[in-house]
């Protein structure tokens, strides 16, 4: 490394205060150190108590990244009304979710169902013994792992949930002595990962101590090694659907002037292309995700976690494949989700985040059943909205709307020059260029004027 690059190194860096660290930072990675830490401290939160959760919830926090907080009110799910809470930095995405919400107000609202909220965890071994006596085994080996691991959850039985099954299963085919227990939890209302986790790694003691002491295995047979005990967050059965139906009639114009039936079959074919093509696939499951993950973070719940399993789930035919389905059958359109769907309404941040609580207060204090349902339906209402405009006035119209904005206010636009902005670019192009220009000339008109 050259000398350079090691002055920009550091050892102890976290055990630094906020300042040091701000300071630190802002000495070796900016151009102007003051102004960085200017920035940064304009992004603390005025309340001491506030920024302290807010620090708690990571590491080498130097201030906060806002988010917009937005709302899409009208959404009728199961015949209840909710607002449902949203926090992402793409424009058009809320107002997207807002239309659709509207239009299916109108029409029987969303109507969803959880199939089941099973999750899982595994605990990955490896052990060159015989498989018939690992499998002999088996069932007092079970035992054991429950028994031991009873401490840990005896409350969640409490609450109804717990360990639901334990396998184990002969991975050998693909890795010399490779076996899994492949473990079944109900979590209840919390998304259970540090329940889970703490479960597999007690599993992990109590299988490496079985086989130590389980008299019908061989010396050879004594050595047992756990590579990693960890939940999967590929939930398969955790899973919620969501669907909107009404009569194809009932769809009404659309939107270009189009009629009801062609709307319905342009619709019906753009999800069909997305079941058949990954490209398309991906970006339309990506608007899914627009809704959802949108959700996901104003509850406070695991973004990453919902993306990696919905995207396998996506996959698991063997093709990347759209998350949706549409038919138009005997006069009737359905449009129709399904998505695997891990989260929680207690524990993490859930209630730690002073915006999460006050988003799961917006809608009701709803259990994780609940709150899977109104994400299924969100999702739903995202995908809809983007391929209703897709397949009839295509997106740019309203994505330009908030684009022109977010160029308009980079220039540093005057209300009166967005007003003017917003009458001339109803008919032109918006590009960065074409606002630069608009509002040069709005500029130079203006100084003529005086
Ligand atoms: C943009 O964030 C999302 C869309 O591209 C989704 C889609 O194409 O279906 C509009």
């Amino acid at each position: 490394m050259s000398k350079d690059q090691k002055e920009r190194t550091i050892s102890g860096f976290s055990r630094l205060n906020k300042e040091e660290k701000m300071r630190w930072v802002a000495d070796h990675f900016s151009g102007d150190a003051d102004a960085f830490v200017r920035t940064l401290e304009a992004f603390r939160h005025p309340d001491a108590e506030v920024q302290r959760i807010l620090d708690g919830f990571s590491e080498n926090t130097l201030a906060n990244f806002p988010m917009p907080f937005g709302v899409a009110p009208n959404f009728l799910i199961n015949g209840k009304v909710y607002c449902v809470p949203m926090v992402i930095e793409e424009s058009s995405v809320v107002a997207a979710a807002s239309a659709a919400a509207k239009f299916w107000l109108e029409r029987g609202g969303f109507h969803t169902r959880v199939i089941d909220t099973r999750k899982v965890g595994q605990v990955h071994f490896t052990w060159h013994g015989r498989k018939e006596a690992l499998e002999a085994a088996f069932p007092e080996l079970e035992k054991r792992l429950r028994k031991n691991a009873a401490y840990l959850t005896a409350n969640m039985e409490k609450r109804g949930g717990g360990i639901l099954a334990v396998h184990l299963r002969d991975m050998t085919a693909h890795e010399p002595g490779y076996y899994q227990l492949m473990v079944e939890f109900e979590t209840c209302d919390s998304m259970g990962a540090n329940f889970i986790n703490s479960v597999l790694e007690d599993f992990g003691r109590t299988l490496k101590q079985f086989a130590l002491d389980w008299p019908h295995f061989c010396d050879e047979e004594r050595e047992l090694s756990v590579i990693m005990a960890i939940l999967s967050n590929y939930t398969p059965d955790c899973l919620v659907r969501a669907w909107v139906e009404c009569p194809v009639e009932a769809l009404g114009n659309c939107g270009a002037d189009m009629d009801a039936a062609t709307f319905a079959e342009r619709f019906r074919k753009a999800v069909r292309i997305a079941q058949i093509d990954p490209h398309r696939a991906t970006t339309h499951n990506k608007g899914i995700f627009n809704g959802v993950d949108a959700v996901v973070i104003a509850t406070g719940n695991d973004f990453r976690a919902v993306e990696a399993c919905g995207h396998t789930w996506a996959a698991r035919s063997g093709q990347y494949r759209s998350l949706s389905n549409c038919t138009v059958e005997n006069g009737t359109f359905r449009f129709e989700l399904e998505l695997p769907l891990a989260v929680g309404t207690v524990g993490g941040l859930t209630r730690l985040h002073p915006l999460a609580r006050l988003s799961l207060e917006m809608l009701g204090n709803p259990s994780a059943h609940e709150l899977m349902q109104i994400i299924g339906a969100v999702g739903l209402a995202q995908n809809f909205a983007a391929v209703r405009s897709l397949v009839t006035t295509g997106i740019q119209k309203g994505h330009m709307k908030m684009h022109l904005l977010n160029i308009l206010n980079h220039l540093g636009a005057s209300e009166h020059e967005i007003k003017e902005a917003f009458r001339h670019f109803a008919d032109h192009v918006v590009s960065f260029a074409s606002v630069r220009q608009f509002l040069e000339g709005l500029r130079q008109r203006s100084e003529t004027v005086k």
